[in-house]
């Protein structure tokens, strides 16, 4: 077990009682992820109950109960945690967004600590990292993730390392277990973004992670209609050091937030399953595809990156022209949608600046390509 701060114990509650999970339905554990999906976060089963958690509007509860105040739990988030943390094999918090997530993971590290980094890692990511590195709260040394010797060579003297596999927007793909083992060994925590990959394709706590993070916005809900994010974790005093921070800080989520991503999550399987098929046949035809230049699609999953022959302004006319595919920032979501990120200032430079991410939707993939096809051919 890597060693981390002493947890607040003291101010882990502060509002008196935990947020005990109200009664949920017992699914059995031996089913598969998809029954999983569609199965677990609902009421228990009996006359007259709901098939599905409601919506808890309220900032508080009456006194000595289970529920103290609304900052502390909400019965929503409860649903929504108990099903995504069955999935990645530990214990979901939901935060506010994905950021407030990663914000509370990188809390765990204390003044002064090392924090091992992608180069490429979510440029919010990057942007926070960079930030605390500024103030001289945090160390952070900038690795190749993809060289797994420089990755273990800088955990010497760490505190943490943050991983993304793939990377966005490279699709950078790191050797998980063989970090994560690297940094049992040194005494390093273990954070992996896993918002790319889901539960569904790699499940980093499996391989060896101390904490899963998530923009819930993406994947995990699926509709492009809320921010929502997550930490997971199946170590006890972790969990309870990202709850304190959670209440303390209160970057808690909405209940109608959490509510909307349970149900966006009853159909990730099948959502994903078409996405990363269309992806696959996507990057197969791109491949081929004379004004472009460079495919980077690790082979799973459904982003890929391309940098069109004729550079940022071919780009920028893609982005113009197309018609289907939506130009916008975000991914994982029904629809399909394609930016070019260097367009964002925090995007490191070492990001080609012609570099268009795509995000496959769920839409029917000659129609896809078609768009695709045409808006690439008149941006020359
Ligand atoms: C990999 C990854 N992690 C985290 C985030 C941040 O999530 P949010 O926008 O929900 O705060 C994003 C957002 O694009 C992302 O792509």
């Amino acid at each position: 077990m890597p060693s981390v701060a002493p947890a607040m114990r003291s101010h882990a509650m502060p509002h008196g009682a935990a947020c005990h999970p109200v009664a949920m339905s017992h699914t059995p554990s031996d089913l598969s992820v998809d029954s999983q999906l569609v199965s677990l976060g609902r009421p228990r089963r009996e006359p007259g109950a709901a098939v599905g958690p409601g919506v808890e509007l309220t900032s508080t509860y009456v006194a000595d109960g289970d529920l103290s105040y609304a900052r502390v739990g909400n019965p929503t988030w409860t649903a929504f945690e108990e099903t995504l943390g069955a999935l990645e094999g530990g214990r979901a918090l939901a935060f506010a967004s994905g950021m407030a997530a990663i914000a509370a993971a990188v809390s765990l590290t204390r003044r002064d600590e090392v924090v091992v980094a992608p180069h490429h890692a979510y440029n919010g990511t990057g942007g926070l990292l960079a930030q605390l590195e500024s103030e001289g709260a945090l160390q952070v040394r900038r690795v190749d993730i993809t060289r797994t010797s420089e990755v273990v060579d800088a955990l010497d003297g760490a505190a943490m390392v943050w991983l993304e596999s793939p990377t966005n927007p490279m699709l950078e793909v790191a050797d998980l277990p063989a970090i994560f083992a690297a940094a049992r060994l040194h005494g390093v925590l273990s954070v992996c973004d896993n918002t790319f990959s889901t539960p569904l394709l790699q499940r980093p706590i499996e391989l060896g992670a101390d904490v899963v993070v998530h923009s819930v916005t993406k994947y995990l809900s699926g509709h492009s209609d809320l921010l929502l994010g997550a930490a997971i974790t199946a170590d006890d005093e972790i969990h309870e050091r990202l709850t304190t921070h959670r209440t303390l800080h209160g970057a808690i989520p909405g209940p109608m937030e959490t509510w909307l991503a349970l149900r966006g999550m009853r159909t990730l399987h099948l959502r994903l399953e078409r996405a990363c098929a269309s992806a696959a046949e996507l990057a197969r035809r791109l491949e081929r595809h004379p004004a472009v230049d460079r495919v980077r699609y690790p082979g799973t999953g459904a982003i890929i990156a391309i940098e069109p022959t004729g550079g940022v302004a071919a780009a920028q006319a893609v982005e113009q022209s197309i018609r289907l595919w939506l130009p916008a920032t975000s991914l994982g979501g029904v629809e399909s949608m394609l930016e070019r990120r260097r367009r964002h200032p925090l995007e490191p430079e070492s990001v080609p600046e012609h570099l268009l991410r795509l995000s496959v939707g769920i839409e029917d993939v000659d129609d896809l390509w078609r768009d695709l096809d045409g808006a690439l051919n008149s941006a020359g």
